[in-house]
């Protein structure tokens, strides 16, 4: 085979805003995104004007650039790259020239074929977090990774690659940390020197360019690490979350399947009847035809409407599933016009591609083709027009029966292996485009199994067919917190486990972790017992309500945590290395799982079977939620861990905005905004947020945000003027003082002026 280096640097020119540089072998261009984005394209052979799926920002102009004698620069405020000429390598620094991240000097980028691989340089200290939905280890040096959208079925704690695609990581060492996102749907390679003698570490795909996007910016001075500023970056270029619609932050339960109108009635009348909240019931396969997308059966699902109407009274919402696969039937219409237009993938010589999914023999629609998404996204009317509000895509890796669609499958005029990992970011952009559209101006809730980078601006997803034992349960807490990582904030596991069957304690504790899992959603397989909270017995029923109440009267921080995602990209679930990057504790085995829910709160996960668990409190003040008992940080504690709470830890000084309890989102609170606040050394603040929760209003100016400043030195607690002009559903502020000694709670009206509030 024959290996080609990118050799050395001929001619260089400036086009438009990007630096074209010839090597022996290769050709970069160069081009500035923002001061600490820059993007590197190197290609062996004529680039594609194809846009990228997943950046929507363009390069920035005015691009300037030094020749010296062995090299050139490009010098930002926040980044210096040097790229030697002989041969041709790149070079990240900082302004002030610490070396950021580079290539290996003896390899570079090197082709294979039309394989293409970057050597890079590995520092000895250097961890790595991120590539999304992965595996293994919250640091990932020294394992190795594949992109290639898979439906994972009976996945585990190793099993790789799973259903989607962020080839985005960031590199953390001496300090400084970075982010590289390499844009490129084929297969693709990440290897954290797992066999390479850690000398180097190296990343590629099966084709296409080595096109990758560098973030260096170091973020404000005296953070702790900049992965913060990383990860907003890399949302600026790939896009940030709308607001989710409030509902879809509720309790969600699912099963494959609930087989009729009454079996869903049945379910929503219990849930009000045993007082325990929820928001969300979904429809799984069988409400279909036959599984034909779009189409309701006959018998066990009569009257769409009907059904929602009654379920809407009782304050629930309905999410169904969709799958790409069109069942080849004549006579449907899905099938006729999908058919007759040519919107379906195929083999090179013109005939329809067919794979077997659930409704049998199916044809895939091109979700590639403006075209197709459009007709895609208009046939939702089928399911908006009786009332659903939220669309499942699943099976859209994409998945057919045998997991092998073969290389020869065309969309237009490009094959799968292309871009098969952006197939189901895809499918989502049509469901979100086309609802969003016919829902008028309500948001619609898209929840998506496979994905691209930048899925976060369609869609939230969840980690597909976990299983219900405890090494699921942990693995699910770093699978978010890592698809955090990659701007995906909207996220959830099946909890209890979708196959298999969960004890009684399993599904307890796992309940407890979906409180604080930013996507709390009950789903189980075919076949398996029911997880209904009812199904557990009176004493764990009582445990999964008090949790589902919890979560419930969280919300009102939650949502403002949901802004926060929504303004800077920082996720929900956040592992405890974007605050705590340097502190080597943060990446022990045994405390990986730990991790932030929102500002102010540290969930450690307890595996069904324990009574008690080793917890690292990072440096500060500390406070268990359940008992308000202080703690102080910087070492590991044992913390008790009953299956009646699970182990959740408050920052000092922390701001938590609740409300009373109440059975869904539909439902008015007491008015009583409550603000609990723990006692801590230094000043802090929080970014309180509320608006309709269902229409896009929020983007003219109808929303209530205010910033909430905690002053131990005044002993005082400021409510700023309110922004926006949403009138607050709450009337009454109380504020709830914690760790004050005998500061009494108080209850003010809440005005739309400052508040200031002593103690
Ligand atoms: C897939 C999904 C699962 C769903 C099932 C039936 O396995 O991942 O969530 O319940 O298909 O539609």
């Amino acid at each position: 085979m024959q290996t080609e280096l990118s050799g050395k640097v001929g001619k260089i020119a400036k086009q438009n805003n990007t630096l074209i540089i010839k090597a022996d072998t290769a050709t970069a261009y160069v081009s500035v995104y923002s001061p600490g984005i820059i993007r590197v394209r190197i290609a062996k052979n004529k680039v594609s004007a194809a846009d990228s799926f997943a950046v929507i920002q363009q390069p920035l102009a005015g691009l300037t650039y030094q020749e010296h004698e062995d090299n050139i620069e490009i010098n930002t405020s926040e980044l210096k790259l040097r790229i030697n000429t002989s041969p041709m390598r790149f070079n990240f620094y900082t302004p002030d020239g610490r070396l950021l991240s580079g290539d290996d000097e003896r390899f570079g980028t090197v082709w294979q074929g039309e394989n293409v691989a970057n050597y890079r340089k590995l520092f000895k200290n250097e961890r790595f977090i991120g590539l999304g939905e992965k595996t293994g280890n919250l640091d990932r040096r020294g394992s190795n990774y594949v992109n290639w959208n898979t439906d994972a079925v009976d996945y585990n704690a190793k099993s790789d690659p799973l259903y989607k695609s962020f080839p985005f990581f960031i590199g953390l060492h001496d300090g400084l940390t970075y982010g590289l996102f390499l844009d490129n749907t084929h297969r693709s390679w990440f290897d954290f020197g797992s066999s390479t003698d850690h000398e180097m570490y190296w990343l590629g795909a099966d084709g296409g360019d080595l096109d990758y996007y560098f973030f260096g910016a170091q973020g404000p001075k005296n953070t702790n690490g900049n992965i913060a500023q990383i990860i907003r970056d890399y949302t600026w270029l790939t896009g940030r979350m709308e607001m989710p619609p409030l509902w879809s932050l509720g309790y969600q339960q699912c099963r494959w399947s609930y087989m009729s109108a009454d079996e869903l009635l049945e379910i929503a009348r219990k849930f009000r009847k045993h007082n325990i909240p929820a928001d969300v019931l979904y429809c799984d396969i069988d409400y279909m035809d036959g599984y034909k997308i779009f189409t309701w059966d006959k018998k066990t699902f009569p009257k769409p409407k009907k059904l929602i109407d009654e379920l809407t009274d009782m304050g629930f919402r309905l999410v169904t599933i969709v799958d790409p696969g069109i069942k080849i039937e004549k006579g449907y219409r899905q099938y006729d016009e999908g058919a007759a237009k040519n919107y379906f993938a195929t083999y090179p010589n013109g005939d329809k591609y067919i794979g077997e999914v659930w409704p049998g023999r199916c044809h895939f629609p091109d979700f590639f083709n403006e075209k197709v998404r459009e007709w895609w996204g208009g046939s939702f009317q089928a399911l908006t027009q009786p009332g659903v509000a939220g669309f499942w895509n699943d099976m859209n890796e994409p998945a057919a029966w045998g997991q092998h669609i073969p290389p020869i499958v065309k969309f237009g005029n490009r094959y799968l292996p292309e871009f098969r990992n952006a197939y189901g970011m895809q499918m989502a952009r049509a469901t979100y485009n086309g609802t969003k559209k016919l829902l008028k101006n309500k948001r619609p809730f898209v929840l998506t199994r496979a994905a691209y980078a930048g899925i976060q601006r369609y869609s939230a997803v969840w980690t597909g067919d976990n299983t219900a034992n405890d090494e699921h349960l942990l693995l699910g807490c770093r699978l978010v917190n890592s698809l955090g990582l990659s701007g995906v904030a909207l996220t959830g596991v099946d909890i209890g486990g979708f196959s298999g069957n969960p004890t009684p304690e399993l599904m307890v504790r796992w309940n407890s972790l979906g409180v604080f899992t930013p996507m709390f959603r009950n789903h189980a397989m075919i076949g398996t017992v029911k997880r209904e909270p009812w199904n557990w017995g009176k004493q764990n029923e009582r445990i999964i309500k008090k949790d589902i109440a919890l979560r419930y009267q969280l919300l009102p921080y939650i949502y403002s945590a949901f802004y926060q995602a929504h303004q800077t990209g920082m996720p929900v679930s956040r592992t405890l290395a974007i605050d705590y990057a340097f502190d080597d504790n943060v990446y022990q085995h045994i405390y990986q799982n730990q991790f932030l829910f929102g500002d102010n709160l540290l969930i450690a996960p307890a595996e069904s079977n324990v009574t008690g668990l080793k917890v690292y409190l990072p440096p500060g003040e500390w406070y268990r939620f359940s008992t308000d008992k202080k703690i102080s940080g910087g070492r590991g504690i044992k913390a008790d861990a009953p299956l009646t709470d699970l182990p959740v830890f408050i920052k000092a000084g922390a701001i938590i905005p609740m409300q009373n309890i109440v059975q869904s989102t539909n439902e008015k609170s007491d008015g009583v905004l409550q603000l609990h606040i723990w006692n801590g050394k230094q000043a802090s603040s929080f970014v309180y947020y509320e608006d309709d929760g269902v229409s896009y209003n929020y983007e003219q100016g109808e929303y209530h945000k205010r910033i909430i400043t905690f002053d131990p030195r005044r002993k005082q607690v400021t409510l700023s003027v309110v922004e926006g002009n949403f009138v607050s559903r709450f009337d009454r502020v109380k504020v709830i003082w914690h760790g004050f000694g005998k500061a009494a709670s108080k209850v003010l009206s809440n005005e739309v002026g400052e508040m200031v509030i002593g103690y």
